[in-house]
Order: C-alpha cells, then sequence, then structure tokens
C-alpha cells in the first residue's frame, strides 16, 4: 500500500510511529474521543490560508479585500477565526448573517447576495449595517427603495456571460443563469440604480461559478465587466477550485491572485477597490473527514460501507466529485474498492474505484480535502446525526460543533412528547 498522498493534507499533518496526525493531533485518538463521521479541521492551516489568501492579494494590489464566502463553511467557529484573520464575508441569506454577527463578525465588512432576497432580509442587513447589498434584480432595487432607511451602498451583480468548465450546478455566469442581469441590459439597470437616492452605487460583481482550475476564464469575466465603464469598486467573486485527488492539476492561490489582478489592472485600471470571494478554496484542504469501516463484503466489487455517507458530504453524490480516502495508519495491500456510506440509496458513495490497504471492520477511514460545502450540505437522510467539527491546534483537539442527538432531530417535532414535560419520557428515548 502506497503512503497517502500528503500533498492533498492540511499543513500540519504528520505521521510519525504513532500514526497520522493534523494540528499535533492523532487522528486515531481523534476518532476514539469524539466518535465518527467527524470532521476534522486544521486551524492553524485555515489561519494560514486566510494569510496566503490576503497577502497574495494585498502584496500585488494594497486596495484589495479578501471576502470568505460563508456558504463554504457556515461554522460561526470558522468565521470567527476567519474573520481574526483580517478576512471580511460574504453571506448569501440574513441567516448567515445572523450566524455571522453571532460569531462576532463586523457586518459592516460583509456583502450580501441571493437572487431572492426578501424584505426581511434586505431590511435586517440593513439595519446591522452591512456593508455592500450586492443587487440581483430590479426586484432588489424596489425592496432597497422602500425600505432604506439612509443611502445604502451597492454593487450590480453581472451575469458576464462567461460559461466556467466545471459541474453545470456550479456554473453561476453564463448568459441563462438565474444570477444578476445579464450583461446586455447591464448599462440600464446602472442608469436606473443612478437615479435613487437611496442607494450609492459603488460598482460591479461577478461570480462565473465554482470548481474552475481555468485562470484564463477569470481574465475573460474581468475583461466582460470593463464594457460596462469605471467604477470604484469591483467584487470578482470566486471559483477557484480545490485539488481533490493526485490526479488533479494545481490551483495555487498566488498563480489566481495574478492572473486576478493582472487582469484587473489591464482591463480596469490601478486605482480600483478589488474584492473577491474565494470559499471552497479557502477551506477545502483545511479539513479531513474520519470515518470506521462498518462493513466490507467482498462481492462482484468490494463494497467498503462507514458510518457517514450522503448525510455528511454531498460532493461525490451530487457533483460526482473525486475523494482519495486512506485508511488510517494501515500498510496492508491495496485493494480495489468502492467506499460507501451507510444510506439507503445506491447514489450514497464516497469514493469508487480506490485502492485502499484491505480494509476490515474497525478500521478508521480518513479521506482529506473535505473543508468546502460539506458541513454546509450535511443532512439528516436516514435520521443520521449531523457530525461535529474537531478544531486541532498545537496538539489540542477542540469541539466547536457536538454532533446532533436524538433530542436535536425531534426538537421540531410537535406531536410529541417533550423531555421536561410532566408525565412524559425523554422524546429521546435516552437514545443521545
Ligand atoms: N461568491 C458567490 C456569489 C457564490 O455564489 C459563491 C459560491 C462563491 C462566492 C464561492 O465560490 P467558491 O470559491 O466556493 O467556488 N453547493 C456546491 C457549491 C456551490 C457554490 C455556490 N456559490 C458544493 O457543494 O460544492
Amino acid at each position: 500500500m502506497s503512503a497517502p498522498d500528503l500533498t492533498l493534507y492540511p499543513g500540519g499533518v504528520r505521521i510519525d510511529p504513532e500514526g497520522m496526525s493534523i494540528g499535533g493531533c492523532g487522528l486515531a485518538e481523534v476518532a476514539d474521543r469524539f466518535g465518527t463521521p467527524a470532521l476534522v479541521v486544521d486551524e492553524g492551516a485555515l489561519r494560514e490560508r486566510a494569510r496566503t489568501y490576503r497577502r497574495a492579494f494585498a502584496d500585488l494590489h494594497p486596495d484589495s479585500g479578501v471576502l470568505f464566502a460563508t456558504k463554504a463553511f457556515p461554522s460561526a467557529s470558522v468565521l470567527a477565526v476567519l474573520a481574526e484573520e483580517g478576512l471580511g464575508l460574504d453571506v448569501a441569506s440574513g441567516n448567515e448573517l445572523a450566524v455571522a454577527i453571532a460569531a462576532g463578525v463586523d457586518p459592516g465588512r460583509a456583502v450580501l447576495h441571493g437572487n431572492a432576497k426578501t424584505d426581511e432580509e434586505i431590511a435586517f442587513a440593513m439595519s446591522q449595517g452591512i456593508g455592500h447589498i450586492v443587487i440581483d434584480n430590479l426586484d432588489d432595487v424596489g425592496r432597497i427603495r422602500r425600505l432604506a432607511g439612509g443611502v445604502q451602498p451597492v454593487l450590480l451583480r453581472v451575469a458576464v456571460g462567461v460559461e466556467a468548465d466545471t459541474h453545470e450546478a456550479m456554473a453561476t455566469g453564463g448568459a441563462a443563469s438565474k444570477f444578476g442581469v445579464g450583461i446586455d441590459v447591464a448599462g440600464e439597470v446602472i442608469e436606473l440604480i443612478r437615479k435613487e437616492p437611496t442607494m450609492r452605487l459603488d460598482g460591479l460583481h461577478a461570480h462565473i461559478g465554482s470548481q474552475i482550475f481555468s485562470l484564463a476564464q477569470f481574465r475573460q469575466e474581468v475583461a466582460r465587466l470593463a464594457e460596462l465603464g469605471s467604477f470604484p469598486v469591483y467584487d470578482l467573486g470566486g471559483g477557484l477550485a480545490a485539488r481533490y485527488t493526485s490526479e488533479d492539476g494545481e490551483a495555487e492561490i498566488g498563480e489566481y491572485a495574478k492572473a486576478l489582478v493582472g487582469a484587473a489592472h489591464e482591463f480596469l485600471g490601478e486605482e480600483v477597490r478589488l474584492l473577491v470571494e474565494p470559499g471552497r478554496s479557502m477551506v477545502a484542504p483545511t479539513a479531513v473527514s474520519l470515518y470506521t469501516v462498518v462493513t466490507v463484503k467482498r462481492g462482484r466489487l468490494v463494497h467498503v460501507g462507514v458510518d457517514g455517507g450522503m448525510g455528511d458530504n454531498l460532493e461525490v453524490s451530487l457533483y460526482g466529485q473525486r475523494f482519495q480516502p486512506w485508511v488510517l495508519d494501515r500498510d496492508r495491500p491495496a485493494e480495489r474498492c468502492d467506499l460507501v456510506g451507510h444510506h439507503c440509496e445506491s447514489g450514497d458513495v464516497l469514493a469508487t474505484n480506490v485502492d485502499l490497504a484491505t480494509p476490515e471492520v474497525g478500521d478508521r477511514v480518513v479521506i482529506p480535502v473535505t473543508g468546502a460545502y460539506t458541513y454546509t450540505m450535511s443532512n439528516n437522510y436516514n435520521a443520521a446525526f449531523r457530525p461535529p467539527v474537531i478544531f486541532c491546534r498545537d496538539g489540542e483537539a477542540r469541539e466547536v460543533v457536538r454532533r446532533e442527538t436524538m433530542d436535536d432531530l425531534l426538537a421540531r417535532e410537535l406531536t410529541i412528547a417533550r423531555p421536561g414535560a410532566s408525565g412524559s419520557r425523554s422524546a429521546a428515548g435516552g437514545r443521545r
């Protein structure tokens, strides 16, 4: 069995005679202590990644800001760490903004997105002093006009007509996108917003999609924005790919910053404020998922069934994302396997056609590069508990989000007896 590809793991990964560790914490011990499945974040790597992003842009263009796309990992602890490292935030709903505020983030350093923002969301964001509202449609204009108490800084989202080379569910910049106003009508919308006394149009926003390797497509995006005239602020969105397997190409923050800032200087000028909104590329490589093997079925294929799956990682089922699992600390001959989840659906897989070290029941399996969108999209299919999030740093493992319990799952069921109600047993039946 070959060694795991450590370039896919967070910076704080080590392999020594005791086994694999992250942030100084042995993963086997973390699994024993907190159970599986679990999402384990290398806090040092997360901080380092935030600094790398900030430096990469600030070095090339001092008037720049990095806004973490909250949706990629909307845990208050993650947001707090990233804010501490100097990042702002992109929020895509009133609730994401509320989580950010609970985490202590300054709403003035956030932008609000959404293709269907409600009155409540817009009013809430303005009441909290949101930095910018990104106008997606004419109804946004009407709502801000109606609800604004003063002058709200806004950006206009433009569908720039760049078809990003990625999964179709993740492409957002094409001419038929549900997001933003088409570039052909953007000029008229700009004129309209400029006439609104309750809005100050600072600039334009575009986001062409997610998991994009082609830097040329980002350059195209910037060039398209330049067709709409000059503005003081440009928010160029997120979208840089993460490297999930050894076969994936490189997607370096430095190269991305060079491409984006280079294009901005060429097409938009040097005197603009530049914002970027990385989500996936900020957090994906900073975390790993831990599972325990529950069953190994050696038939036509080898099905290795673990105690998680599409409940805690939908990337595979929804987008066909490839991952590269490793049997933690085991050095046995390689066996070609399908790593599958425990949910009642054939689409519930974590990795197909992968070499694993002749797995046995009770083995732990680690999957790297699971920091982006797994926590976000985790769910309760088959009444699964959503997993905990464990921060590891300097040898200390800290549970920042606990595993769900049966009480959590039953908490919204109004017709059953609740714990504490007179004469009732715990709704969870004692199961935690
Ligand atoms: N800005 C905007 C306006 C966005 O819509 C997104 C992501 C980002 C920034 C961050 O993009 P990133 O840097 O993460 O590529 N549910 C999918 C991901 C959808 C991404 C949606 N928008 C998944 O689970 O992979």
